[in-house]
Order: structure tokens, then C-alpha cells, then sequence
């Protein structure tokens, strides 16, 4: 997020709410003063009362999620509305869910018998993850991979959690904040009309194309992850979001399946 444009599409500074990486979520689980949005990274706005809407589209993405009795393995799941949803659907259908991400995040979230939680970082955290089960039918993770992809080694990641994969299991790669896609709404008359009702009424964004973006996602971290799944015999896409989730503009999914 530059200077130039830092709507949130709702006029919050995401700004205020950066954070860097595990450390700095392990940091915000314990603080009190944040709401279990915040300690996620979210102001509240984006997930208040929308974890239903996000799960929605989630199930629509990941088939084996709506069936019963499912091994599902959510890494990173923070303590916001979503993993609460997610965790009564598994509930619901049966399903047994692992749960990965620091022991002060997984202590926010409830306790069930058909939760396993695991603290620690993603891939470090495998060989406990292996040791829960077999293999798994669903794999979640959610606005997750761009803090991987700063700090860690992404590729291992992904090539690490896709071998995780039953056959015709899937792993959702979800809420990747593309840069190339923000600019390219930014550039767009419905991107600098939200950009005039959001961030500068007087002004449009002054949206700047051939930099080097570090430590950002952009097309091409979106289009090589695919190309390596595939070759990796996945099959792989990348989806939409849902036009009412809140950053739909500039995020979208990708889901990797394994035949
Ligand atoms: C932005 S929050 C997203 C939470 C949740 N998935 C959601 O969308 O509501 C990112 C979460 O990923 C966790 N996380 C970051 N890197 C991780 C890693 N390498 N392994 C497991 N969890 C990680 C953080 O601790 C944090 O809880």
C-alpha cells in the first residue's frame, strides 16, 4: 500500500494495521487491548460480522469442505470471525479439523473434540501436522500467503501443504493481495472513483506501472505459483472473490487440486 493510495474500500488505513509476520501476529494475539479482528490484522470492518459471507465463498471454491466427515487442515486461521465460522461448519459436518498458527492465536480460538491445535509456523510445524493423520481432503489458507512470501520461503510452503493433499483434495491459496490487480482497478474509472469517494475527493491515484514491488504478490508470484503446481501434476486456477467481500477489487484466490 502506497502513500498515494491507502484505502482499505472503506476509508480505513490498513497502514495502522500492518504487520510484518508471525512474530508480529504472535505479539497481537496477546494484546488486549486489540479486538480479535485486529490481533488477526483486520480492522474491524473488513471482518465484524462477515465470516459467514467469506466461509460462503470458500465452500463454493473447495468441494470436499460441504461433504461429512472430512480431514481439514486450516493454516494460519488468526482468531477472527472467519475461523469461528469455519470451525462450527466443521463441527456441523463432521469433519476433523487441524488447526496451525501460534500457540496465543490458537488459544483465542475454542477448544472441540474434533479440533487438533498445533503451534508454531507452517512448514516448520509438518512433521506435527503429519503425525495428526493421514493425508487431508481440505487445506485453508487464508490471507495468509503474503506474509509467507515476505518473511519465509513460499514456494516450499505451497509445495509442502499441496503434498499434504488426498487425491481430489484441495488447497485454497485465498485473499492473495495481488498488486498487479490493485493497479489495474486503480487505473479503471470504478478504481478512481473509489479512490475520490475513499482517499483524495480532489484528486485521482497516481498509479505508477514497471516498478519493483518487494515483498509484494503480484501477477507473476500469482502466475508462477500455478505453473509449478501443475508441473508438480496439481491441477491449479485462480478464482475471483465474491464482489461482496470487502477486498475484492484487489484480492483473489487460487485453488489447487490434486486429481
Ligand atoms: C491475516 S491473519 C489471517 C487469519 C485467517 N486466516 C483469516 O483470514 O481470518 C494471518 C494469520 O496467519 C498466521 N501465520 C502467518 N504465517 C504463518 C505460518 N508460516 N504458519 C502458520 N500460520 C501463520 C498468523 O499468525 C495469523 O494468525
Amino acid at each position: 500500500m502506497t502513500q498515494r493510495d491507502r484505502s482499505s474500500g472503506t476509508g480505513i488505513d490498513p497502514a495502522a494495521y500492518s504487520v510484518a509476520g508471525f512474530e508480529d501476529f504472535r505479539r497481537r494475539a496477546a494484546d488486549p487491548r486489540l479486538s480479535p479482528h485486529e490481533k488477526s490484522g483486520f480492522p474491524d470492518l473488513y471482518r465484524e460480522g462477515r465470516g459467514g459471507t467469506i466461509l460462503n465463498d470458500i465452500l463454493a471454491k473447495m468441494p470436499p469442505l460441504c461433504e461429512r466427515g472430512r480431514r481439514v487442515l486450516d493454516i494460519g486461521p488468526g482468531s477472527s470471525s472467519l475461523p469461528m465460522a469455519v470451525i462450527e461448519h466443521c463441527i456441523r459436518q463432521q469433519h476433523s479439523l487441524v488447526m496451525v498458527d501460534s500457540a496465543e492465536m490458537l488459544a483465542l480460538l475454542p477448544d472441540h473434540a474434533a479440533i487438533t491445535k498445533i503451534a508454531g509456523a507452517f512448514p516448520a510445524a509438518l512433521p506435527a501436522v503429519q503425525k495428526s493423520g493421514a493425508g487431508f481432503d481440505a487445506i485453508l489458507v487464508y490471507s495468509v500467503a503474503q506474509y509467507v512470501f515476505a518473511e519465509g520461503n513460499l514456494w516450499s510452503f505451497v509445495d509442502l501443504a499441496a503434498g499434504l493433499l488426498n487425491p481430489g483434495g484441495t488447497l485454497l491459496i485465498g485473499d492473495l493481495p495481488n498488486a498487479s490487480m490493485r493497479k489495474r482497478f486503480l487505473a479503471s474509472a470504478a478504481g478512481r472513483e473509489h479512490h475520490r469517494r475513499h482517499v483524495d475527493p480532489n484528486n485521482d491515484p497516481v498509479v505508477d506501472f514497471n516498478l519493483a514491488e518487494p515483498g509484494q504478490i503480484n501477477d507473476a508470484v500469482v502466475f508462477a505459483i500455478l505453473q509449478r503446481m501443475r508441473l508438480a501434476g496439481f491441477d491449479a486456477f485462480v478464482l475471483p472473490q465474491a464482489p461482496e467481500l470487502p477486498q475484492a477489487s484487489r484480492r483473489e484466490d487460487i485453488l489447487i487440486r490434486r486429481p
